[in-house]
């Protein structure tokens, strides 16, 4: 095979990650994939900005149809966030054949089965792997790996931003604005950190997670959103004399032919496995009818860790290429309401 050409839209937390990654771990990936993969074009807003990795001045541009037209790119990463823009340049993307990998789950939590479709009909893959829970592939993990099961019910920490405050205010009393902003310098949190504390960036995993889950449509209207804006250092001294921890929690519950979905400060026992999780780290406790009760823990946000999720949809993109098999991602399908099985 040919080597590969990848446009990458958007380099900053997650973006310099991924460059270092396809830099670093090129050998394992030419091993997994059979042939070289380089990032040959990058959108930036800003052409002069100091960067966290070494890149090519001449491959950055401020023209998104020089990545998204160009004819030699074979894949699109787009990690620069934003919805409704962002949306028209995947559209267009997919309609030129290119495979798509994102991190961005605004935009699939508003607009993602649009986009599958488009993927589809186009005969691309779209993959999304960082988009819930960072460096966890709980995705796959769900589509994958409990493929044979039937989920009842999903419970996580799915926000890095709010675990790393909750976490700091309660082990050493920091103030929440100081840690908030050690978030937003570490890169864990969004550039407007509203949808990270007020629990929307939550309930848009949550609603992806449903949806992959459940294989039911979650529309995020109907997700009950509290976040932590409003907890107070009293609130999580007084809990954890009681022997409790708070924690930003998101569940989804199966309800017939429905599922309900929630985000909202929550109090566990200490003794409960979420209670244990810190810092920026997530994880996604499943209850499975077979499988009983398992957890997919690891870091939720920050750029190495979501970067790994992101250039691993990158090889999944580029093993299909080789079989010839793209645009039918294992992730994409089940997202659709209407999905019907095969008739017997
Ligand atoms: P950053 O703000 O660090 O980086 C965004 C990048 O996109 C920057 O390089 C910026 O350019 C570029 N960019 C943004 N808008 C435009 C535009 N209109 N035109 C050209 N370039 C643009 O974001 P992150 O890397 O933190 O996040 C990226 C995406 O990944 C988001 O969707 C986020 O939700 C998601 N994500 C982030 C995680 C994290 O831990 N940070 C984890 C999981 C997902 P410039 O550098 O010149 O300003
Ligand atoms: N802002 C997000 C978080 C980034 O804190 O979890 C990872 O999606």
């Amino acid at each position: 095979m040919k080597k590969i050409n990848v446009g990458l839209l958007g380099l900053g937390t997650v973006g310099s990650g991924v460059v270092k990654i396809i830099k670093d771990h090129q050998d394992k990936l030419m091993h997994l994939i059979g042939c070289p993969v380089e990032v040959t074009k990058i959108l930036v807003k800003d052409i002069e900005k100091a960067r966290q990795v070494v890149v090519d001045k001449n491959y950055l541009t401020k023209d998104v149809y020089e990545v998204i037209r160009d004819p030699e790119v074979d894949v699109v990463i787009e990690v620069m966030g934003g919805i409704e823009e962002t949306k028209d340049f995947l559209l267009e993307a997919l309609q030129n054949k290119k495979h798509v990998v994102t991190a961005n789950k605004d935009l699939m939590a508003v607009y993602g089965s649009e986009l599958l479709s488009v993927a589809t009909e186009n005969g691309c893959d779209l993959f999304y792997e960082a988009s819930v829970a960072g460096g966890i592939p709980i995705l796959r993990g769900l589509v994958d790996g409990l493929a044979s099961d039937r989920i009842n019910k999903l419970m996580g920490i799915v926000n890095g931003t709010t675990n790393f405050i909750l976490t700091k205010m309660s082990k050493y009393g920091s103030p929440y604005d100081e840690v908030l902003k050690e978030a937003q310098d570490l890169g864990y949190a969004e550039a407007d950190p509203t949808a990270d504390v007020e629990g929307l960036d939550a309930a848009r995993k949550m609603a992806i997670l449903s949806r992959l889950g459940f294989s039911m449509n979650v529309d995020l209207e109907d997700v009950s959103v509290k976040g932590i804006s409003s907890v107070t250092a009293e609130d999580i001294n007084y809990s954890k004399r009681l022997g409790y921890t708070m924690k930003l929690i998101g569940v989804a519950q199966r309800q017939g032919e429905k599922v309900e979905v929630s985000v909202q400060p929550t109090l566990l026992p200490d003794y409960h496995p979420l209670a244990s999780v810190n810092d920026e780290y997530n994880a996604v406790y499943v209850y499975g009818e077979a499988v009983g009760e398992t957890m997919f823990y690891g870091p939720g946000a920050g750029s190495l860790p979501t970067a790994t999720a992101v250039v691993s949809d990158l090889v999944g993109v580029m093993k299909n290429m080789r079989l010839g098999v793209n645009g039918n991602s294992a992730v994409a399908p089940q997202f659709d309401k209407n999905l019907k099985l095969p008739e017997e």
